[in-house]
């Protein structure tokens, strides 16, 4: 691989993220910003969601994650949960439609127990929908925590284990992954987090081993194509040597 200045935007086209996942955050902060409450600001960052997948195929993202709802989200008042989820069902019926026709293949992930029986057979709706489109894979993490993922996993690999349908030293770094919510999926080569925060709050934590991070300011209602896009190419001209050395 070349150095990093040798590199020029038009490289970065070519080489920029294949799978990206977003952690949305700062919709509360705008909303109060606004002297709103925090569900006006979970309203206007679903309107930012179809923008950004919209972007994905013109910079080459075949693969776009985001985190809905998080297994921790449950602590937040009772008032704001249930909008979450009022929001998370009302979205899916309006979007179906315009996701469908863009080509988007979607999915979810998360434990799904704990939901709504009416979201639940929307979200399969829209998986199984959507299940030919080939356009962007765009998954919605709702419900999701990376160290439940992993246990579910572990779960569902020890059964396999007492059953006899897997021998202990045949898990693996390969086989383990199979096991996950993500299973079909690439992992992420860039993970970003808006609003200032500088954590990965318990997502992908497997799959982001060797992805790289990107912390902006930005709140997620005001995250635009223009700021996706940039972080996509300056993704593009960095060098990553997953823990060897520069070639
Ligand atoms: C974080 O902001 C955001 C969430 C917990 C929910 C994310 C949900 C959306 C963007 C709504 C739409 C998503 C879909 C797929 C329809 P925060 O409340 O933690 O903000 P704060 O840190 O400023 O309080």
């Amino acid at each position: 691989m070349p150095n990093r200045k040798d590199h020029t935007i038009a490289d970065a086209e070519h080489i920029g993220p294949r799978h990206v996942a977003i952690i949305m955050d700062g919709n509360g902060r705008w909303a109060t910003q606004r002297g709103r409450p925090r569900l006006f600001g979970h309203r206007a960052g679903a309107k930012r969601v179809r923008e950004i997948v919209e972007t994905c195929p013109d910079i080459g993202v075949e693969y776009l994650t985001i985190f809905a709802f998080s297994t921790e989200n449950w602590k937040r008042t009772q008032v704001e949960v249930a909008g979450l989820m009022s929001l998370f069902r009302r979205y899916i019926i309006k979007e179906t439609r315009a996701v469908h026709s863009f080509g988007a293949r979607v999915r979810f992930i998360g434990d799904r127990v704990q939901l709504d029986k009416k979201l639940i057979a929307l979200m399969d709706e829209l998986e199984t929908l959507t299940e030919n489109n080939t356009r962007v894979h765009l998954t919605v993490a709702l419900n999701y925590g990376g160290r439940d993922e992993v246990a579910r996993a572990t779960r569902r690999l020890a059964e396999d284990v007492a059953a006899g349908k897997l021998r202990p030293q045949d898990v693996t770094e390969e086989t383990l992954p199979t096991y996950l919510d993500t299973c079909v999926l690439p992992d992420p080569d860039l993970v970003i987090r808006t609003s200032g925060e500088a954590r990965i709050s318990n997502f992908l934590l497997w799959q982001s081993a060797y992805a790289e991070y990107e912390f902006v300011d930005t709140l997620w209602p005001d995250f635009s194509r223009k700021e996706f896009t940039s972080l996509c190419r300056s993704y593009g001209i960095r060098d990553r040597r997953y823990g060897g050395v520069k070639r």
